[in-house]
């Protein structure tokens, strides 16, 4: 792929933060649920789409710790959920309960979840509720950690540790985007941090990445300068036609990095992101500079209910 795009291009394996705890979930749940230990939590609330990447992880973590897991997963029809399959399969296997919400519901997600809080308190039980995707201040934490290891991760390549450096990576709900911003400020890296958002548009994730940066700033005293315009870079334009759903491009790109790189790539999020990277490389070379970190942010099981779509390009 480096001799493709003309670019010294490496890959940050977030995918192998572990076999079934694949991807970026786990570090911000590293501090996540820490914070429920702490609180003395017996059961963890979180929410997502069907194949949520992160409920799965939650679901996984919390059965290690001893925890109840409820999963607040959105679907088309709740009486007629998606048969279990990737992420929904394992989620079931450590015991997570599901409750299917309708697109409706999961648009009002806060407060589905305060009342699902409610309803385990009514019945005795301490929940600690996670946002979707992990992603708030406290989360951010877990990429603020992956650039002080990117940090020393840099030291190895060649050129300097503080040679330019781009770190591009997917955003779905903004808590990887934000850490990474922070993590760069804090550590001094001299790198830019563009994410390819795979849902919503600019101006959702400006809104979004902005808060949490913000209120960790102001919650943990960072004495550091912010600005959403100028320090959140997102690159837009690459959801095609819709969160979850990828097209013959994306799909045959996820084939070419398996067989050229022996890399595997996700329909969701990293494919979408890698896609989005591989066009602006392809109308412009420089516009990342000449060297490009890409954060494998994980993904796996979300291919395996793709095995259709997928197998006419097999
Ligand atoms: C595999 C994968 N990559 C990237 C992301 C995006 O991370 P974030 O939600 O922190 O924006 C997610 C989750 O949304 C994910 O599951």
């Amino acid at each position: 792929m480096s001799e493709k795009f003309g670019i010294d291009m490496h890959v940050k394996r977030d995918d192998l933060t572990g076999a079934d705890l694949t991807g970026n979930k786990i570090r911000k749940l590293e501090f996540l649920l820490a914070d429920g230990l702490a609180n003395r939590c017996d059961t963890v609330i979180t929410c997502g789409a069907a194949q949520s990447n992160h409920a799965r992880a939650t679901a996984i973590a919390a059965a290690r710790l001893g925890l109840g897991v409820r999963l607040l997963l959105r679907t088309r029809d709740p009486a007629n959920p998606p048969p279990l399959a990737g992420n929904t399969l394992l989620d079931r296997l450590v015991g997570a309960e599901i409750v299917w919400l309708t697109f409706e519901e999961y648009g009002r997600r806060a407060e589905m979840l305060a009342a699902e809080a409610e309803s385990l308190r009514n019945s005795g039980k301490t929940p600690y509720v996670i946002p979707e995707g992990g992603s708030n201040a406290l989360g951010a934490w877990g990429y603020v950690r992956a650039v002080e290891e990117l940090a020393l991760d840099l030291t190895i390549l060649p050129g300097a540790e503080n040679h330019p450096t781009t770190i591009i990576h997917a955003t779905g709900s903004g808590g990887t985007t934000a850490g990474l911003i922070l993590g760069v400020k804090l550590m001094g890296l001299n790198a830019r941090v563009v994410g390819i958002n795979v849902c919503n548009d600019r101006d959702y994730f400006l809104r979004v990445i902005g808060d949490i940066c913000q209120t960790a700033i102001d919650t943990y005293q960072l004495d550091l300068p912010f600005s959403r315009e100028r320090d959140i870079e997102i690159v837009d334009g690459y959801v095609g036609s819709g969160y979850g759903k990828a097209g013959s491009k994306e799909l045959s790109l996820i084939r070419e990095v398996a067989r050229s790189e022996g890399i595997i790539l996700d329909p969701v999020y990293t494919g979408k992101a890698f896609y989005g990277m591989s066009q602006e490389l392809e109308r412009n070379p420089e516009v990342f500079g000449d060297r490009i970190v890409f954060i494998h942010t994980g993904g796996l099981f979300g291919l395996f209910p793709m095995a259709e779509q997928m197998a006419p390009l097999l």
